[in-house]
Parts: structure tokens; C-alpha cells; sequence
């Protein structure tokens, strides 16, 4: 990744990004803090647009509203109604946009996809670093938002994944009490819920290079093949199931209520059942498996599009 060409300063002109966030607990907003200081430090200057939806999202979310808003979450057509910011949601065309989001079932937050769908002005033409700060299971978000970014016009786009880096059974309990219930903090023998001060330290590096304009030594969104491939495989099936709830709700409240409690119950099993047997499959697969996973979701998340003349195209 490098700190793309929308920038490039004539002059004495102060390079620009701009950072389109929205968080319900601030974790975000830490994460993108950690890769626009040295931004600022080289001298940007950094623009951020809050994306905040009509009605808000509860945080913490009471249980049923958590699980309820499942079906459109993983609905790639469903959007939410945003609040116009003063300025319009218009990136400039020098600035450097960063589109930092959260993920919810695998998917973009319903914000971030409502930004992407009706206000493709915000990433047109521009380079864009996708900036996901969440559990540990971004890798379908990251496609989705991969493929929005490319419908609304968006030139080049690089991906900066921030997670929970301990295990996937702590961060389960951590997660969803932290969600549930507002609280964040350790308790037992379970650390601190969410992304940590190793996760700021490397993103903080992404942005360093991001200012110096150079490539980034290291991975700027590592990619862990099992969880990547639970990942993708999970993404695919909580589509399916996503239809499958929405198209109950003609059969009224219980119906949907039921195959939302199903899902929730597979959900469970699959956790329970389908990470060890992935986990194994890569541990046997060796560097092959791993290869061919991180083939896959680099080749879907970025791009970078030749910049066509329009003399010659027209
Ligand atoms: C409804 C919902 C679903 C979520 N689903 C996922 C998920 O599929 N994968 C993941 O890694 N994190 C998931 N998370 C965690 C979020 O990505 C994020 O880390 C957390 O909500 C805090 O982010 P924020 O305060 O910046 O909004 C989910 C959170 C919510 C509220």
C-alpha cells in the first residue's frame, strides 16, 4: 500500500484525506486516530464526516434487537436513512478518503453500506484506504465493501484491518458481553473486549507509510487462513439464512421469530462445530490451504484501476 496519488501536493500545498466513520463505541474513532496522527504529523490536514443514521442504532443493543437486526444486516439491498452532514457527503479531488467501518454479520455496518449506495460521490474517482476495526471476522465485509466501492466509482482501494487478536473463544464472550451490555472492561480471567494497543501500534505504522508515501513493509490487513475461510464460507450462508428469515415474515411474527431463533441455534453449532474442523483443514492443507486463502480475499478486496483517458476512450 502506499499513500496513493490523490495527494500529491503542488507547491506548498498540505496534502488531504478525509475520514468517513461511523462508531457507537468509539473504538473506531481510536482506530482511525491511530492512522491519521502521522498524517498529521507529516503535515495533512484531515477532514472527518460523521455517517449517523436517521434513527439510531441502541448501544448497548438489547439481546432481541441485536439478533433482530440480522436479516437486514446481511441483506446486500437493504440501507438506512443518514443524516445529510452541512457539507454534503462530497470527497474533494485531493483528497485521500478513508472509509472506515465496523462489521456487523459479516457484512458492512448498515451506515457504511447506506453511505457507499446513496452517496457514491463520497469515494468517486478517489483513492480509498478501507479502514475495518471489529472482532476478528471482516474478510466477507471486506468483498462486499470491496465490490460497493468499485460500483460507486472508486479508483484504487487498499484494506487496514484492525481485530481482537486473542482467541476466538475469548473474543466471543468478550464481544457479545461488551455489545450486550456496554461493559468493556476485564473480568475473570478474560481480558479487555475489542481491538488493543498492539492492533493501534500497527495500524499507527500503516499510516506512517501512508504519510511517507511509501509501500508498507508488513500486512496492512493480515489475513488468518481458517478464520478467513470460515469467514467466506459463513458469509455465503448467513445470505441464505437472511433470506430465508425476511421471506418468513409473511407467515407473521412467530414464523419469523422461530427462524430467527434457528439461525440463532446454528449459529451456536456452527462456532461450536465448523471453526475446529477449518482450523484442522488448515493445519493439514499447511502453507498450500494458506495460500490459496489469502489468493482469494486479497484478490477480492482491493483493486486498482488504470486511469483511462478520455480522449482516447471517448
Ligand atoms: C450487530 C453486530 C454484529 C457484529 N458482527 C460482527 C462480525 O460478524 N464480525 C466481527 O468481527 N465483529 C462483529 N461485530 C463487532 C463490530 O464489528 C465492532 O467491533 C463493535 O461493534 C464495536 O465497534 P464500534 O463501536 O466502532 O461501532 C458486530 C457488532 C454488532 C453490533
Amino acid at each position: 500500500m502506499t499513500g496513493g496519488s490523490e495527494a500529491a501536493p503542488t507547491g506548498r500545498q498540505r496534502r488531504r484525506a478525509v475520514v468517513y466513520l461511523y462508531t457507537q463505541t468509539g473504538q473506531l474513532r481510536e482506530v482511525a486516530q491511530a492512522l491519521t496522527a502521522p498524517l498529521e504529523a507529516h503535515g495533512w490536514d484531515i477532514r472527518w464526516v460523521d455517517v449517523r443514521p436517521r434513527d439510531a442504532f441502541p448501544f448497548p443493543w438489547p439481546i432481541r434487537r441485536f439478533f433482530g437486526v440480522f436479516p437486514q444486516a446481511v441483506d446486500p439491498e437493504a440501507l438506512v436513512k443518514l443524516v445529510e452532514p452541512a457539507g454534503g457527503f462530497a470527497a474533494a479531488a485531493d483528497e485521500l478518503v478513508v472509509l472506515a467501518y465496523q462489521v456487523w454479520y459479516l457484512a458492512p455496518s448498515l451506515p457504511i453500506r447506506s453511505l457507499l449506495k446513496t452517496h457514491p460521490e463520497a469515494v468517486r474517482d478517489r483513492t480509498v484506504v478501507s479502514l475495518i476495526a471489529c472482532r476478528n471476522m471482516w474478510y466477507s465485509a471486506a468483498i462486499e465493501a470491496s465490490g460497493l466501492l468499485r460500483s460507486a466509482g472508486a479508483r484504487r482501494v487498499d484494506v487496514v484491518a484492525a481485530t481482537d487478536t486473542r482467541g476466538s473463544s475469548t473474543t466471543l464472550v468478550t464481544t457479545l458481553r461488551w455489545l450486550l451490555t456496554g461493559r468493556r472492561a476485564p473480568f475473570l480471567w478474560f481480558g479487555r473486549a475489542g481491538v488493543g494497543d498492539d492492533e493501534l501500534t500497527r495500524v499507527a505504522a500503516v499510516g506512517q507509510c501512508i504519510a511517507e508515501s511509501r509501500p508498507c513493509p508488513q500486512d496492512a490487513a493480515p489475513i488468518v487462513p481458517a478464520l478467513a475461510a470460515a469467514d467466506v464460507i459463513a458469509g455465503k450462508a448467513f445470505r441464505k439464512w437472511g433470506a430465508t428469515v425476511r421471506s418468513m415474515r409473511r407467515f407473521g411474527g412467530a414464523a419469523h421469530a422461530a427462524t430467527l431463533i434457528t439461525f440463532v441455534f446454528s449459529l451456536g453449532i456452527a462456532i461450536v462445530i465448523g471453526l475446529p474442523l477449518l482450523a484442522f483443514a488448515a493445519v493439514v492443507g499447511g502453507e498450500r490451504f494458506a495460500t490459496r486463502v489469502r489468493g482469494y480475499v486479497y484478490g477480492r478486496i482491493s483493486f486498482d484501476l488504470p486511469v483511462v483517458d478520455e480522449a482516447v476512450s471517448a
